[in-house]
């Protein structure tokens, strides 16, 4: 997947990284009161407009919780039986994992979501949908990398990027669910062997998050770093004109 033909390209295989909708109560309290109380954690524009778009269609107020993450998990944990969320929006697979772990889920059997989200992208017994997709990918330095190299996320562990390599914290859950998905397609045995591989190959103790370890790429603490695709977009449309030159240079 390539995103940019400017300072850093992308390339490597999608993650599995979904924003989800869940019913939690799935009773006719909320048509009746005209209210749908929505939990999100995500924070953007285009979300309004999917809540205006609702309301509009059909006469429901959408009642919205903005919080972090796992904050969210643990406040609908807490809340137990009496919690008002109707539906919870957060991100990445990984997070869906814990959310069903938790007990939050109520299964749901909407013919409409059934029909429009493919059977990959849903639970299969209705407890979550993913509605959008991002990737985790390899941003460059294109002055220091020529894309001819890149290949793979196997690839990251060959030391040929000895000293090169960026990556934010094993315990973030972008990680944690890559590193899942890799255990999933080569065994346990050979992802473990990846991440050893991997970690010689950093160029610094992880530290920030995904924007800081593009930041690094640019300012030449390594040469290429993994993050999420709509990190690097966030940069090449930022208003600053610093984060605009990372992004498009
Ligand atoms: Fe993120």
């Amino acid at each position: 997947m390539q995103i940019s033909r400017r300072q850093f390209v992308t390339t490597a295989a999608a993650s599995a990284a979904f924003g989800a909708v869940q019913l939690l109560r799935p009773d006719t309290s909320t048509a009746q009161t005209k209210v749908l109380n929505l939990y999100s954690s995500r924070h953007y524009n285009t979300d309004n407009a999917l809540y205006e778009g609702f309301t509009k269609q059909t006469g429901i107020k959408v009642n919205l919780l903005e919080g972090k993450d796992d904050e969210l998990l643990e406040r609908i944990k807490s809340e137990g039986a009496k919690s008002p969320a109707d539906v919870l929006i957060t991100v990445d697979a990984g997070r869906l994992w814990r959310a069903e772990q938790m007990g939050l889920f109520a299964s749901s059997s909407s013919s409409i979501l059934n029909q429009r989200i493919p059977g990959n992208l849903r639970h299969p017994q209705g407890k979550w949908y993913g509605f959008s997709k991002r990737a985790r990918v390899i941003v460059y330095n294109r002055d220091r990398v020529n894309p001819s190299q890149l290949s793979t996320y196997e690839d990251l562990a060959n030391p040929k990027w000895k000293g090169k390599l960026l990556v934010r914290s094993s315990t973030n859950v972008y990680n944690v669910s890559l590193v899942s998905a890799l255990i999933e397609k080569l065994g346990a045995g050979a992802t473990e062997s990846w991440c050893k591989g991997l970690v010689g190959n950093f160029a610094r103790s992880p530290s920030g998050g995904d924007t800081d370890q593009i930041k690094a790429v640019a300012s030449g603490v390594g040469d290429l770093a993994l993050c999420n695709s709509y990190y690097l977009l966030r940069l090449v449309k930022s208003k600053d004109p610093q984060e605009q030159a990372i992004g498009k240079r």
